[in-house]
């Protein structure tokens, strides 16, 4: 008999859908025991969003300053598992907050340590540089990374940054002005995630992961397109300015975090359609002097190694 734990924080249901779908196999299988269990903020975070709160959580999300959850039920707590299969979103190219908090609390310490771990993310498309953050929590908990499944909006960049904020705003995942794609994940991607489901059993049963996130990535559960490493890189670097500042001056003044948020806000809006673009054109005009390092950082980001 094989126990498995999900953990998952999905907040349109979005990541849960996927999981859902992911751990049919398992569910089906009568040597295996599953136990799905969402990770739950003490104080909610609203969907859908508006303007003021999703700027809100840019500071403590960035910098992952962990926020207080519910604790896991003890009984799930008291358990041993032969996998934990972690489903995450990503939020201002961090680990979103619940999620976070729980990567760094006594909860995770007991239910991850010496335990395989598959991470399963699910975002718009800039996750690179977050599951490396989550590489070092789970190792920071003594956790065994086994596998990543990375499930994306696989439209243009810029056409989703539009989709996912009306999807945010308004709450449901339908075609802004009737004319643009759908947000987020494809639903056909969300109903064949039962595919890698039966990929990961296999290897469960087998008893090594070994070969596991080879199989997954030559499936195409792990696609990335080259510029969202760089363009991770830059974000990360310009974030963690803002947010440290953001951060800094909120402890002393609510009112001037706020007017600081919206200078980010602005900020951001110009990086998005100003500043990306101008990286994307360098980025193409350099592509084949770096083609080789280009290379070997995606088939890098695809592993489960930590640099
Ligand atoms: C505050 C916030 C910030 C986000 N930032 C990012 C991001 O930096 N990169 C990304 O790919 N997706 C980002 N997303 C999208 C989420 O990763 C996720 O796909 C979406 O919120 C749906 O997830 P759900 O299953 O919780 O509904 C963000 C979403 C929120 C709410």
């Amino acid at each position: 008999m094989k126990n498995i734990l999900v953990l998952y924080y999905s907040q349109s249901g979005q990541l849960k859908d996927i999981l859902i779908n992911l751990i049919k196999p398992f569910q089906e299988d009568e040597n295996c025991n599953v136990i799905v269990q969402d990770i739950k903020p003490e104080t909610e975070y609203p969907f859908p969003w508006n303007k003021k709160d999703f700027l809100q959580v840019f500071p403590e999300s960035y910098l992952q300053i962990p926020q207080p959850n519910r604790p896991i039920p003890e009984q799930i707590k008291n358990n041993e598992y032969d996998l934990i299969i972690l489903g995450y979103t990503v939020w201002y190219l961090s680990p979103s907050i619940p999620i976070n908090s729980f990567l760094k609390s006594n909860d995770a310490k007991q239910l991850l340590k010496d335990t395989p771990v598959i991470t399963i993310n699910a975002s718009r498309n800039m996750w690179i540089l977050t599951q490396e953050k989550i590489k070092r929590l789970l190792i920071d908990n003594k956790a065994k990374l086994v596998g990543n499944l990375a499930f994306v909006d696989k439209h243009w960049n810029h056409i989703s940054v539009i989709t996912i904020v009306h999807w945010m705003m308004k709450g449901k995942k339908t075609r802004y002005l009737g004319i643009f794609p759908k947000p987020g994940v494809s639903e056909e991607d969300i109903k064949n995630a039962g595919t890698f489901g039966d990929v990961i059993k296999k290897h469960l049963f087998q008893k090594s992961f070994e070969q596991l996130q080879k199989e997954l990535v030559s499936r195409g559960g792990v696609m990335i397109k080259p510029f969202l490493i760089r363009s991770d890189k830059s974000g990360n670097h310009i974030f963690s300015k803002w947010a440290a500042h953001i951060y800094k001056v909120g402890l002393k003044s609510p009112v001037n975090r706020q007017k600081w948020l919206n200078f980010f806000r602005y900020y951001l809006l110009f990086a998005i359609w100003v500043f990306v673009p101008i990286v994307f054109i360098i980025f193409l005009l350099t592509y084949i002097p770096f083609y080789t390092r280009i290379k070997k950082n995606i088939s890098y980001y695809q592993s489960i190694k930590l640099r």
